[in-house]
């Protein structure tokens, strides 16, 4: 393990998160302006043959986990090929994929044999109607189905994102507690980050305390768990349950002391923060025909420069960033 991916705090980064595509099949209103966003043009996003290239260099310097995200990563005609050339990279332990389960109850056999080993499922509302309404597309039934074969897959837990935002789905934290009960599913409710595009306001985040309060007055029994230093979840438990509930509390707590996270893009820009506008290209060097080694010396570089943490809530909404569906969270 060379030193490439430790900053300059000392936290080694380990996990890679990468964006396959831009595209989406839902339009969530929290990721993306209604009118869409600029797409790259396909010549200048990752082939299959550059993403592993650049994942293999990347585990052979100490990343052993891989998320798969987009945009929707399940979109990808060559996904599944993907997910079989990544998983066996030696030195991998978890290949991972964030999705909107629109597509993955039909796909997730397959992908399973590919070496899927983990999968987080997006589903912010348990009513139809506004799930018609945050996605501006339709589609629960299918997005239920997807949760469900995942556990009947045997995935365990199955993590559920739900984003909160006040006025929209803050009436149902409860409910969605209640599928903690008889399944194997991690509910992870996620406090409201603003992204290009995303017209995020102060008043539509709900603060994690708030959230917990909610589940508190409802539910006997909440333990907090032992969490993990690079979580970017606070995990609870409630007596007698399968599954857990959990908080993501990027803007009331960040959790940037523990950070382990990369990101690579679809246009092969690479990122070392989920906020702020620093980014640079590994596709160009990577078409000009540079070695591993420069390759490892531009990585490197980036990850030095990275800051101890994000700015805070209200300087990260006026810094200039991309769109949450660019970044794949
Ligand atoms: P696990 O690997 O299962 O723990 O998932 P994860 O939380 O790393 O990834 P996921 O794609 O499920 O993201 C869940 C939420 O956490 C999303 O809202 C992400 O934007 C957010 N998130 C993921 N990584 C980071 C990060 O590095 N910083 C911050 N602030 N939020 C993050
Ligand atoms: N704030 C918080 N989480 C978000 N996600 C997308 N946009 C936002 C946002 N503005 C979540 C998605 C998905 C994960 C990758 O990030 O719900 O589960
Ligand atoms: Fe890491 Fe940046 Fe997220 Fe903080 S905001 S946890 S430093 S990626």
């Amino acid at each position: 393990i060379s030193d490439m991916l430790v900053d300059s705090f000392g936290r080694l980064h380990t996990y890679l998160r990468i964006s396959l595509t831009e595209r989406c099949n839902l339009r969530c209103q929290y990721c993306m302006p209604a009118q869409g966003v600029e797409l790259t043009p396909s010549p200048q996003l990752l082939s299959q043959n550059e993403i592993v290239r650049l994942a293999n260099l990347f585990v052979s310097s100490g990343v052993n986990k891989i998320r798969l995200t987009g945009g929707e990563p399940t979109i990808r005609k060559d996904i599944e090929d993907i997910c079989l050339q990544l998983s066996n990279l030696k030195g991998l332990k978890t290949l991972a994929m964030t999705t909107n389960g629109i597509t993955l109850a039909r796909k997730l056999p397959k992908l399973k044999e590919c070496g899927l080993s983990s999968v987080n499922i997006s589903l912010d509302t348990l009513v139809p109607a506004k799930f018609e309404f945050m996605t501006r597309r339709k589609g629960y039934d299918r997005v239920m189905e997807s949760i469900n074969a995942a556990v009947d897959l045997g995935y365990n837990p199955v993590k559920v994102n739900c984003v909160v935002m006040r006025g929209f789905n803050d009436d149902e934290i409860c409910n969605f507690v209640e599928l903690t009960r008889d399944k194997p599913i991690n509910i992870r409710f996620i406090e409201f980050m603003p992204f290009d595009g995303n017209v995020w306001n102060v008043k539509k985040l709900v603060p994690y305390s708030e959230m917990l309060d909610k589940v508190v007055q409802q539910f006997r029994g909440l333990n907090r768990l032992q969490d993990h230093p690079t979580d970017t979840a606070k995990n609870f438990r409630i007596e007698g349950h399968q599954g857990t509930v959990s908080f993501i509390t990027s803007m009331t707590e960040h959790f940037c002391s523990g950070c382990n996270r990369l990101r690579l893009l679809a246009d092969g820009n690479f990122k070392v923060c989920l906020f702020g506008p620093s980014e640079v290209s590994l596709r160009d060097p990577l078409r000009c025909g540079v070695d591993d080694n420069e390759l490892r010396e531009i990585i490197g570089a980036a990850v030095k420069r990275k800051k101890a943490s994000h700015a805070g809530m209200f300087d990260i909404a006026k810094t200039p960033n991309r769109p949450m569906i660019h970044i794949g969270g």
